[in-house]
């Protein structure tokens, strides 16, 4: 299936095109980020008392919410449980959970009621491993006896039972962690996360394809509708000496390199243990929503093109029209090639200026534009053709 078909349960989430990912569980006590447990190889009975210090005495859904919107994103994604077992929510069959610790609050029942209020698209994450199991820790080759499995994975079809039940509508089920695989019977859980969620996505990360791929830390596109989840300095979960945050014009980067190929953006914050969002990702994500804002019409619902840019700018294609998102600015012409329409006009997004259109063929020339970028990061021109964007007719002379 090509990026461009999406099948109708999926149409609001490709063309929201840019998410939050929310990495937050008490592995943000000892900030040495989520996979602490693991790597310094803490037995459980220790790491839980990570527990008593995750207060999440600074959490507000609303205000994460509002931030997310205010940097134009349409989805967030939040980890109910990562790998360490520990859960936000409120869950009949563990005792290891903020409700029932020092936070004394279900933070999840929190977050569904500030995405349903503010009108947010509603993810859930969820780690299927649970590290607190004996097998689990470290990784081990698979017991022949599958057996011992069983109480992790009752575990899990019951969590997600009660994720699926007690929230509310949930939108996004983003699975991870599924290992060792084979064990999770992932189409009796996934047949039941549907039926009691008969609209939510999910992602490949249970052991089935089901409806989107995950590529991390990399943006490469997939012959289905994909998602490249990307973290916006080093580490997803809060890691205090990680300050080697992406600049803006690195997230824009990002976000147009999947727009431009037919992909969404789930870019990850990573908030300390009293629920606040680190204050270098808030400024970035500020400055990301002000450009969203004027330009944001070059990336919702976004596919390809059939555009050759050459190097000064990406481009997109948003119902009848096409973008080009350039990065670095070439000065009063700009050329493209590979264009099947005709060009009628070209604009600069950011200040409604018109440019001139000359075109021989599939090649297109503008002129008039202005010496210097008109936005620091990404400017972008929006052209309009006559008639649907296609792919030139190739011709052999
Ligand atoms: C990986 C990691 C994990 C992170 C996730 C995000 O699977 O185990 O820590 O949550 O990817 O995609």
């Amino acid at each position: 299936m090509s990026p461009e078909t999406v099948p109708a349960h999926m149409k609001w989430w490709r063309e929201a095109a840019f998410g939050m990912f929310i990495h937050w569980g008490v592995y943000a006590v000892p900030a040495r980020n989520e996979w602490v447990m693991y790597v310094e190889n803490i037995p459980k009975e220790e790491y839980a008392h990570f527990a008593d210090e995750f207060t999440a005495r600074h959490y507000s859904a609303r205000d994460w919410v509002k931030l997310a919107q205010d940097a134009g994103m349409k989805y967030m994604v939040l980890t109910t449980r990562h790998h360490d077992g520990f859960c936000l929510f409120d869950s009949k069959v563990s005792d290891f959970t903020a409700p029932k610790t020092a936070a004394k609050r279900d933070l999840i029942a929190e977050y569904a009621d500030a995405c349903h209020a503010l009108g947010m698209r509603m993810g859930f994450y969820y780690s299927l491993e649970d590290w607190r199991f004996p097998h689990q820790l470290p990784h081990l080759p698979m017991w022949e006896d599958k057996s011992v499995y069983q109480p992790m994975v009752e575990q899990a079809h019951a969590q997600v039972r009660e994720l699926m039940t007690n929230y509310g509508k949930v939108d996004i089920l983003w699975y991870d962690g599924s290992f060792p695989s084979g064990i999770w019977r992932s189409e009796e859980l996934n047949a039941m996360v549907r039926s009691l969620q008969p609209e939510i996505i999910i992602n490949d990360r249970s052991g089935l394809p089901e409806d989107f791929g995950t590529p991390e830390q990399h943006i490469s596109p997939q012959d289905r509708p994909w998602e490249a989840c990307m973290t916006m300095n080093d580490t997803w979960g809060y890691t205090a000496g990680d300050k080697n945050y992406k600049s803006v014009r690195q997230i824009l980067g990002m976000l147009i390199q999947c727009a431009s190929q037919g992909g969404n953006l789930l870019l990850n914050v990573g908030p300390d243990a009293e629920g606040r969002i680190p204050e270098p990702a808030v400024e970035r994500l500020r400055v990301v929503g002000e450009w969203m804002r004027t330009n944001g019409k070059a990336i919702y619902g976004a596919t390809r093109t059939p555009l050759v840019t050459h190097s000064f700018a990406s481009s997109t294609r948003v119902g009848d029209r096409m973008y080009l998102l350039s990065a670095h600015w070439p000065g009063s012409t700009a050329s493209f090639g590979w264009c099947g329409n005709r060009v009628l006009s070209a604009k600069l997004l950011a200040t409604g200026e018109r440019l001139i259109v000359e075109q021989k063929g599939d090649r297109v020339w503008l002129r008039g534009m202005p010496q210097y970028a008109p936005d620091p990061n990404v400017s972008v021109i929006e052209i309009t053709v006559e008639g649907e964007p296609k792919w030139p007719e190739v011709r052999f002379t």
